[in-house]
């Protein structure tokens, strides 16, 4: 099976994956715009720290969630960092100054400080499209992820982050009774709590409702990352649903100039590779490279055409 025609009906999140500048952005909002014209009610976002989509788009969606014109039930978000760790601090800053205070004479920086701790905002990052995932607004989630080494760094820190959890209750059942006054709330009570988050995050990409596709260009770089990101994400238990080679040269003939006909035969030669190593288990689809970039709806719906047209 080469198209994603089989994501019409589920699983519920699709994120993309792949190389930097191979096309995830592309491709996502490519699907997110076909899941939307199917009348699903779709969510597009990206995690991406240097997004493109309101580029792509040609509408700002940095920040908060922006329906986009021209598609009826289709809304898109650039996630903002730093409205992310606002959002945390609010939540929990208070609770944190709490427990250190008790323990140590510290002021408020100490929120400051945990807040910017390695993780926290990929953290809360995650928490963000687990509220939507679970929410009812939408039916359809793509979520537009960082270049490859981004996502799977996300998720091993997301693994730490738990881990790391795990043994908090018991050093600070320890440390509660050197406290000193009332803590509102306990800290093994606020780092279960975090616990669960982080077990929440990552039963919601490893479950059966989230499932990868990855991008890729029929190149020698593109294929070997394809093998490292396809293998990461098995050792993550992630759900891989297709491969998508994009930018294919296709339809070049003997009148094709030198340059064309030898990237062409170079693409073939590199489908092949991806198709003998995925397409029975995977499936690879293809897009073919366009004469201009993919900006605006006209475009990203070409680009959906070749996605979930059907084979047959
Ligand atoms: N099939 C295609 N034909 C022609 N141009 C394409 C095609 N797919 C993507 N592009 C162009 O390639 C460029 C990179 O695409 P895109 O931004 O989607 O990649 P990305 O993987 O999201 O990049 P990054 O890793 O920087 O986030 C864009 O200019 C886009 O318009
Ligand atoms: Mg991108």
């Amino acid at each position: 099976m080469g198209e994603l025609c089989d994501l019409e009906s589920g699983p519920r999140m699709v994120a993309v994956t792949g190389k930097g500048g191979v096309g995830k952005t592309t491709c996502s909002a490519a699907t997110a715009v076909h899941l939307a014209e199917t009348g699903q009610r779709t969510l597009l976002l990206s995690t991406d720290r240097s997004p493109s989509l309101s580029d792509i788009l040609e509408t700002d969606v940095f920040g908060e969630i922006t329906s986009v014109d021209g598609v009826d039930g289709l809304d898109a978000v650039e996630m903002d960092y730093d409205a992310i760790r606002e959002k945390w601090k609010e939540t929990y800053g208070e609770d944190i100054y709490r427990v250190f205070s008790s323990f140590v004479s510290v002021g408020e920086e100490v929120i400051d400080y945990v807040a910017e701790a390695p993780g926290i905002a990929d953290e809360f990052m995650l928490g963000y499209i687990l509220e939507y995932f679970e929410g009812d607004v939408y039916d359809r989630i793509v979520w537009d992820t960082a270049p490859a080494g981004g996502t799977i760094a996300l998720l091993e820190a997301q693994e730490r982050f738990y881990d790391h959890l795990g043994q908090a209750p018991k050093i600070y059942a320890d440390l509660r009774s050197l406290a000193s006054g009332d803590l509102k709330k306990r800290p093994a009570t606020l780092f279960e709590e975090w616990r669960e988050l982080s077990a929440d995050c990552l039963s919601m990409v490893q479950g059966p409702d989230t499932t990868f596709v990855v991008v890729t260009i029929a190149e020698g770089l593109g294929v070997n990352e394809t093998d490292r990101i396809i293998d990461d994400l098995e050792r993550h238990d992630l759900g891989v649903q297709r491969v998508v080679a994009n930018k294919v040269l296709e339809d070049v003939g003997a009148d094709d100039c030198k340059h064309h006909r030898e990237r062409a035969a170079m693409h073939a030669e590199y489908l092949e590779v991806l198709e003998d190593r995925y397409a029975s288990e995977y499936g690879v689809a293809t897009i073919p490279q366009l004469p201009r970039e993919v900006k605006g709806l006209e475009a990203i719906e070409t680009v959906s055409d070749h996605l979930f047209e059907s084979a047959d």
